[in-house]
């Protein structure tokens, strides 16, 4: 690479060095993809460009593409670029918040009168949306166990257009088989999108396995510093690329520069941060697995879990959240209120340690009855296992589970 100040480097054409190729592994791509010295200066940080609008060169002759910052920015660009290459995907669109591209991800592939088959367990934010929102526009939704690829079939009508999942699911820890309901989404003649936010790019690429679209909310793992909220989608077909780039300039849910940032920032310790949460992960299920105060533990990476060969075939490693039954309402809330460490907080994927209530907190909004149907008990707890020293967390929930016996 060269050092910055003997480049002659020319606006607009970026500078050389730095440049990634498919071929880089995943933590080369972390660091580098989408990134390249700043034309300007050099500077090997992607500057915050916060700026709202572009001079242009003349009249309808804007300096490469830059016209106005809702439909591009090139911090914005950058993230894109570094986010599509650790999906596997040609094309990335990031957007204010998880939910919001989600919801692009909506606009740009159905309309009235279409239907769309969902996971039940998807995030409660997620269900609330299609269940309130959505359906109020003449979109239809069959919310299935996706866990049962029969479930997904039988759903699937010839208005499907889209079907959506998560894996794994929040926060039951259910597994989907990706690369067979991307066939059964294939066969219906549907796309089908996968919410990769609680495995990451790190630990499960869905377009490998034959989804359309993945979409994320960066605000978890990806940022990994509890600090912004924001969503992307990414996609290897250009015709749905074109319309998620649609929605950023006509409905304008986007980023601002600074936000981007911080993500890119975060996506360069991605796969380390992820080594630790898995290590960590793994160390707190396998401890209260064997604790008398808890009933079972539900974590991919376990032997116990009913789905774990799947996990072992579609992901590299089993992350850092894990949810477990504290037997009732009163005895999960007692549990989330007294540790030390694990911050009763909502969200997730940070490197501190997280722990909460889904059916009183994230989960809330979702009807009791579903909420029962798909598992989430009054008892359940989950754990966000951040990258502190694991002897600490473990004992952290020893104190705090000593109240419960
Ligand atoms: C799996 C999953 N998808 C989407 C979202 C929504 O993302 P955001 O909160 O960034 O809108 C969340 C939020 O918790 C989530 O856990």
């Amino acid at each position: 690479m060269r050092r910055p100040h003997e480049g002659d480097f020319h606006e607009g054409e970026g500078a050389r060095g730095m440049e990634t190729r498919p071929t880089d592994g995943f933590a080369t791509r972390a660091v580098h993809a989408g990134q390249s010295p700043d034309p300007a200066s050099g500077a090997i940080m992607t500057p915050i460009y916060q700026t709202s609008t572009y001079v242009q060169e003349a009249v309808g002759r804007p300096r490469d593409g830059y016209e106005y910052a809702r439909v591009t920015n090139p911090t914005r660009s950058a993230l894109e670029g570094n986010l599509a290459s650790l999906e596997g995907g040609a094309h990335g669109a990031v957007f204010a918040s998880g939910l919001a591209a989600i919801e692009a991800m909506l606009k740009s592939t159905v309309e009235a009168g279409d239907h769309v088959v969902s996971g039940a367990n998807v995030y409660g934010g997620t269900e609330r949306m299609f269940r309130t929102v959505w359906a109020r526009f003449g979109v239809d939704f069959t919310f299935v166990d996706s866990s049962d690829l029969d479930a997904v079939r039988e759903a699937v009508t010839p208005a499907t257009r889209l079907v959506h999942v998560e894996s794994p699911t929040n926060p039951t820890m259910q597994l989907v088989d990706l690369e067979a309901v991307a066939g059964v989404a294939r066969e219906a003649g549907a796309l089908l999108s996968v919410d990769n936010t609680f495995a990451t790019p790190c630990l499960q690429r869905p377009l490998e396995l034959g989804a359309d679209l993945v979409v994320h909310s960066t605000t978890k793992y990806l940022n990994g510093h509890s600090d912004v909220v924001g969503g992307a989608v990414i996609t290897d077909s250009d015709e749905l690329a074109e319309g998620l780039r649609y929605q950023q300039k006509s409905t304008g849910g986007v980023p601002g520069p600074m936000d981007c940032w911080l993500v890119l920032r975060g996506t360069k310790t991605l796969p380390v941060r992820m080594a630790a949460h898995c290590a960590n992960g793994r160390r707190i299920a396998e401890f209260l697995e064997g604790h008398p105060a808890v009933g079972r533990v539900h974590y991919p990476g376990l032997a116990s879990h009913p789905q774990h060969e799947l996990a072992q075939r579609q992901m590299s490693d089993f992350g850092g959240m894990l949810s477990v039954e504290a037997g009732s309402a009163e005895r999960a809330a007692r549990l989330a209120g007294s540790t030390r460490l694990f911050a009763l907080a909502e969200s997730l994927g940070g490197v501190e340690s997280l722990i909460s209530v889904p059916a009183a907190m994230t989960h809330a909004s979702v009807p009791e009855e579903r909420r029962r149907e798909i598992g989430i008990t009054p008892g359940l707890v989950r754990l966000s296992v951040g990258i502190e020293d694991a002897d600490d967390l473990v004992a952290d929930l020893e104190e705090a589970l000593s109240g419960l016996e």
